[in-house]
């Protein structure tokens, strides 16, 4: 058995010109800004695809770009003035941060209407209280993934490895939101290999090189691989041995192309709520 290939590509396309049609018919233009704080090179890679993507999606986006020494109370500043500014909906600063920035408090300090990673306290708490509107653009982008390859989720045994604020922890209540039965698996977790074994749907993002195997996987199970590693020899894999998982899975998704093209896509989706919602809102 070989595993049905799950196309990221293609649902992020559909996503993005979906988003493109919405912003199209709304009357205004949505806009995005996205800041960056020094200069790391991953870090520049995504946010220029942020920007390029949702300009392409009709939404007006820009970078603020800062230096490395930038303060803590200078971001602060930054991100007061775009709460203020009635033009801008969406805000995301990239992480990571600088370690004389603290995370937690420029997190904090986003609007939460305008908070378009879901990471303000608020929308945590909304999307753990089922009432989510503003959610995380990876896990968000998972639960499109299952959806677009017609996988069920009520009362099906989920795993979902790996414990995050950014994907972990909302990719389980996504799922349980769904009426999965969820299982978060972390690195303290006693035999990792058995947990899995046991998910009818698997959802990895721990960042560790190829660490699911295919013998960890259950015959017929849909495996969703968020990680992105750079290996020794340089190819970029995920945290599922791919090739071994397909000779198992059900359904997989590729990497790259599957998880990664669909978080800008979120992205832009979260844009445009933010703004429909706040516009009606104002
Ligand atoms: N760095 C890695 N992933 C993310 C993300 O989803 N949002 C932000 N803001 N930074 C990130």
């Amino acid at each position: 058995m070989s595993a049905r290939i799950i196309d990221g590509k293609q649902v992020a396309a559909e996503l993005r010109a979906s988003v493109a049609a919405r912003t199209a018919g709304l009357g205004y233009t949505p806009g995005l800004v996205v800041v960056l704080v020094g200069d790391d090179p991953a870090s520049s890679v995504y946010v220029r695809n942020k920007d390029r993507a949702a300009n392409a999606a009709g939404i007006a986006a820009r970078t603020i770009r800062l230096p490395a020494a930038t303060t803590e109370a200078a971001v602060l500043a930054v991100i007061a003035g775009l709460n203020a500014d009635a033009a801008v909906d969406g805000i995301l600063v990239q992480l990571p941060l600088p370690p004389q920035i603290r995370a937690r408090a420029v997190i904090e300090a986003i609007d939460p209407a305008k908070d378009v990673d879901g990471f303000h306290p608020i929308n945590v708490g909304r999307l753990h209280d089922g009432v989510a509107s503003l959610v995380p653009c990876t896990p968000l982008g998972v639960m499109k993934l299952l959806a677009a390859s017609g996988t069920p989720l009520r009362g099906v045994r989920a795993l979902v490895l790996g414990r995050s604020a950014i994907v972990g922890k909302p990719m389980a209540a996504l799922l349980t939101a769904a009426d999965a039965t969820v299982t978060i698996a972390h690195s303290r977790t006693a035999d990792l290999a058995a947990e899995c074994r046991r998910a009818e749907v698997l959802v990895a993002a721990v960042g560790r090189p190829e660490m699911v195997r295919g013998d960890w996987i259950a015959p017929g199970a849909v495996v969703i691989d968020v990680g992105i590693n750079r290996r020794a020899d340089g190819a970029l894999v995920g945290d599922v041995a791919g090739a071994e998982a397909a000779r198992v899975a059900a359904a997989i998704t590729p990497v790259p192309g599957g998880v990664g093209p669909m978080t800008i896509a979120c992205l832009l989706e979260n844009t445009v709520t933010a703004a429909a919602a706040r516009r009606a809102a104002a």
